[in-house]
């Protein structure tokens, strides 16, 4: 028996290698991307073990001006001298920046993101002794104290540490230096690698490396032409790459040398770490140590593998704490490529050993601890206090800017395919959603549409009539979206290229040549977003004349802008290619994204005069990139496991401003079984970005190919999405107004739940729906997490009622979507769903309100015409507040200052947790009374009031009696 059943293991595991084998044919090949040592800068840093840090803050040097203060840091062992800024800001954050003192050349600062310059709060200074400084905040609860040896900065609220920078002294600041030798750069470098080599060989066998901090300090380091036999001591000019990188067959001039920073920062306290997106990985950020730091470095990662730290498509430095006190967050301005070590004292201790050392007198307070380094740039650091999370949400919204307000129709569906193959196509897809009765919004089409991926152009014998094409489109009212890349085909008789080659608006090699590089066109040019002229060269491209055959329903998206090099250095951009300025593509690398979307959204802008608001896609992104429409999370895989990898990116995204995401329904890659595709459809439906895209090799998957028992499910998720759409559209319209994310961690809502600190498998919609949508091939039931002491939650399709906190166990069917509306909201629904957005926009709201124990509910309702700036410009839109409590429905204004002019009325009101009244009795402005007819379920205590029939912008009051 036993020995049958060991035999039966063994084969279980040989099948499991070769179904491993077999998965790993598809997944991203590893070799093409850097590890943290194969970075050189990564690996030096990473090299510093904690320990006391060589820099000293001059104390006597240090000066206060009314919004700063500074002083000078000096590396005790290079003598070299940084310049330190400290400010407090208003509302709870502080601002530090360090800088050379004295660069050879200034070094880089992120320009473009931060929407202001951020009003400071005055610093005094109200303690000094021999070795530190004690600062206050004005108006703020926080003091700061600069310790000057070892440098160290600590953040105190009421006299406990919240945060201290370099306190485990791995700050690190390269300077910049002169090459070694004064030969021409080519000759140098030749030189120096050789040279690293030789080195290498020697110190292999040599002594001992000197102890850290330990070194004899080099007066003439900098500006010397070193002779080679005298440069003994351990200067990290030394280290092999410092001056010069391969990686793989491609070689990365070091003209500035080695200009690394790092800073370290601990976090007593705190277990829970969030953010720095992008990274197909839990919600919840996992310890480095040992393994490699997660990564931010814009990237096309090729069938890019899940549950790891490799850098993909966007980043943002933006990283989150949470205990059940208080919240914190760290955004570190760096556009260059950035690592992030966390390590944690608690780590890989059990509970057990948890346990053990608090009866032991406490054992160790926890306490994370995030290292981040960046390859240039200067340490430009924002710190963000809370102390909730909502103020963290609203900081860093202060600096960044806010989720722009889509137009309703982009939070429609979106039906893409790489490709759809012409005019008929897209007309037939366009009349199969009509066939079928189910509602779209947008057809997408991908680079085969365009003229030899000329953007801007149409391929003359595929799409010859585009204007015919979207005015049939606009006639059913439905959009299309474009694409258009940020390559340019090297082609003299392209008007984009010729035009930008003589305009000397493409990037450079660092000879000054037009860079050129190799994407889907063949050989193309990247032209250089970061400087203005190109920005407004390429918004005014989009004007109707300009961009042939474009018409006002044609909306945009930005793929491949990481940017994408198919023969670059890990498929992007060399990093000693030239961009304006003279700064180099190692600078700005992670920001290039984001500035091609920027000009994209103001292109789209600017078509209209300025009143239509943009719709634009973006695949790569960085801090800010909120203010110019949506993102995805790129060519993922027709996978379960790629399925539920959607929830905490898009997560993680939301908690760092950018709340539009959502990843390719179906699955780019592969061709899914249809559960999978119903079972995206359903999960999509509740993220904020409906898109279902596929390869182009896959089959064709527009839902009504599904068979008819996977149909029918599939168009009701579409339809509960569309239903929902007043809903989705008000989330977005917080999102703007006050940088809340609209898809949020459920330890949001519940801070101080630790149930919730991990949980990415279900979330919050605002703070009214749960959802946890089915992610398993087969699933008979979910397990639900109902949080919330003296919470109850309603099945939005069955309308039970269950009481918080509990694990539910919900049995599932095929047509199953488990979400709960919590007790105590009140949702807008649109519930005749049409063709599209534009067709319901005017149609009557029902609203459900969910009664909470109490008896009480609340919710709200924003509408404005969907489409322009008129809410902004004009005021042109309705914020309506709805409350419950006492049996009384009121419905008043949220902003007296919008008003909109509409015809929508309120059709129905839908109670869930209600008595049966014996008449339900409605007044409006006009104190005109009457009597409301009603239905009421008993068994599900819903109470339904037919026709209240009263205009959405009045002012109403209903009576249960
Ligand atoms: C600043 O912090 C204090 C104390 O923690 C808090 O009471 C206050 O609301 C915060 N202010 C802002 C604007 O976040
Ligand atoms: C700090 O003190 C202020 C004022 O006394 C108080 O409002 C705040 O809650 C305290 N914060 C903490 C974290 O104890």
């Amino acid at each position: 028996m036993a020995a049958a059943r060991r035999r039966r293991s063994w084969a279980e595991l040989a099948l499991a290698c070769v179904g491993l084998c077999l998965s790993t044919a598809f997944a991203v090949d590893r070799s093409n991307f850097k590890t943290c040592d194969q970075s050189s800068f990564c690996k030096r840093q990473r090299s510093i073990q904690p320990g006391s840090s060589p820099y000293r803050a001059l104390l006597d040097s240090l000066e206060l001006a009314p919004d700063a203060l500074t002083v000078q840091l000096v590396n005790e062992v290079t003598k070299v001298v940084l310049l330190l800024e400290l400010q407090g800001l208003q509302g709870n954050m502080t601002r530090i920046r360090i800088d050379e003192l004295k660069p050879l050349r200034p070094r880089y600062r992120v320009p473009d993101v931060l929407v202001a310059d951020p009003p400071t709060a005055r610093l005094s200074i109200s303690g000094r002794d021999e070795n530190s400084v004690e600062l206050t905040v004005a108006e703020g609860p926080y003091k700061i104290i600069l310790t000057g040896r070892p440098f160290r900065l600590d953040l105190l609220e009421n006299r406990s540490l919240v945060l201290s920078v370099n306190a485990r002294g791995l700050m690190v600041f390269e300077h910049q230096r002169l090459p070694r030798n004064s030969f021409s750069d080519k000759v140098s470098l030749t030189f120096g690698s050789i040279w690293d080599k030789i080195k290498n060989l020697f110190s292999r066998q040599g002594p001992t490396e000197p102890a850290e901090g330990d070194g004899t300090p080099d007066e003439e380091a900098a500006g010397k032409a070193d002779k080679p036999e005298e440069n003994k001591e351990k200067d990290d000019s030394d280290e092999p790459g410092a001056w010069e990188e391969m990686f793989k067959t491609h070689s990365d001039s070091k003209p500035y040398g080695p200009t690394s920073v790092g800073l370290d920062f601990s976090l007593p306290g705190m277990e829970h770490v969030y953010g720095i997106p992008e990274h197909a990985d839990n919600l919840r950020l996992k310890v480095t140590e040992g393994g490699e730091p997660y990564r931010l470095y814009n990237l096309d990662v090729f069938q890019y593998e899940l549950y790891n730290p490799m850098a993909l498509y966007g980043s943002v430095p933006v990283l989150l704490a949470h205990n059940i006190h208080r919240d914190l967050g760290i955004f570190w301005l760096n556009a260059a490529e950035t690592w992030v070590d966390i390590s944690s004292n608690t780590a890989g201790k059990t509970l057990f050993g948890k346990m053990l050392d608090y009866l032991q007198g406490g054992g160790e307070t926890p306490q994370t601890d995030v290292r981040w380094m960046s390859e240039s740039g200067i340490i430009d650091v924002f710190l963000l206090l809370g102390p909730t999370v909502s103020d963290i949400f609203r900081q860093y919204a202060s600096l960044t800017g806010t989720q722009a307000l889509p137009p309703l129709f982009s939070l429609g569906y979106h039906q893409s395919r790489w490709n759809y193959r012409d005019e008929a196509d897209v007309i037939e897809v366009d009349q199969g959603f009509d066939n079928h009765d189910i509602p779209c919004d947008v057809i997408w089409l991908d680079i085969e549409h365009a003229d030899g991926k000329r953007y801007f152009t149409w391929d003359s014998s595929r799409f010859p009539q585009p204007l015919a094409m979207l005015g049939h489109l606009a006639s059913k009212r439905r959009k299309l979206v474009a694409i258009v890349d940020p390559h340019i085909k090297v082609d003299s008789g392209y008007r984009v290229h010729e035009e930008l080659r003589s305009l000397g608006l493409y990037v450079k090699t660092r000879d000054g040549s037009d860079y050129e590089g190799w994407c889907w066109p063949g050989s193309v040019g990247y032209p250089d977003f970061t400087d203005i002229k190109m920005r407004e060269w390429w918004a005014n491209m989009f004007s109707f004349d300009k961009y042939e055959g474009s018409a006002s329903n044609l909306y945009v998206w930005n793929d491949m802008n990481e940017p994408s090099v198919f023969n670059g250095p890990e498929v992007t951009m060399l990093k000693d290619a030239r961009h304006h300025g003279g700064w180099e593509h190692r600078d700005i690398h992670n920001i290039y994204g984001f500035y091609v979307h920027m000009a994209t959204a103001e292109g789209l802008i600017r078509r209209s005069g300025g009143v239509e608001r943009p719709f634009v896609l973006s695949r790569a992104f960085f801090a800010g990139s909120q203010r110019f429409g949506a993102i995805w999370t790129g060519d993922n895989a027709a996978e379960w496991d790629h399925l539920k990898i959607s929830i905490p990116m898009c997560l993680s995204l939301g908690l760092v401003g950018l709340s539009f995401c959502g990843a390719d329904v179906g699955g780019f890659f592969k061709n899914p079984e249809p559960e999978l595709i119903l079972r995206w459809y359903q999960v999509g439906a509740y993220q904020p970005f409906y898109r279902a895209h596929s390869h182009m090799d896959t089959g064709r998957r527009e839902p009504w190919l599904l068979p008819p028992e996977y149909l029918g499910p599939t168009r009701d998720a579409l339809r509960q999405r569309y239903a929902l759409l007043p809903f989705w559209y008000t989330l977005f319209y917080r999102a703007h107004r006050d940088g809340h994310p609209v898809m949020r961690p459920l330890w949001v809502q519940y801070p101080k739940d630790v149930t919730t600190f991990g949980q990415d498998d279900q979330y919050m919609l605002g703070d009214s729906l749960l959802v946890h949508p089915v992610t398993e091939p087969g699933a008979r039931g979910v397990q639900v997490y109902l949080p919330g002491q003296g919470e109850v939650w309603y099945d939005i399709q069955s309308y039970q009622k269950h009481h918080g906190p509990q694990t539910l166990y919900l049995p599932v069917t095929l047509s199953s979507i488990p979400v709960f509306q919590r007790g105590g909201t009140i949702i807008p629904r649109w519930e005749r769903v049409r063709r599209s957005s534009d067709c319901m926009k005017d149609d009557p709201i029902t609203l459900y309100v969910a009664i909470s124990p109490q008896g009480t509910a609340e919710g709200e309702l924003y509408l404005d015409d969907g489409h322009t700036f008129n809410y902004q410009t004009q005021k042109k839109y309705l914020h309506r507040k709805f409350s419950f409590s006492g049996n009384t429905l009121t419905s008043s204004s949220a902003d007296p200052q919008g008003y909109f002019e509409t015809g929508v009325w309120i059709e129905r009101v839908v109670i869930l947790g209600a008595g049966k009244p014996a008449s339900v009795l409605l007044q409006t402005e006009g104190l005109l009374e009457n009597l409301l007819d009603f239905h009421h379920e008993a068994e599900t205590s819903v109470l339904t009031l037919r026709r209240p029939g009263v205009h959405v912008s009045a002012d109403w009051i209903i009576y249960l009696r």
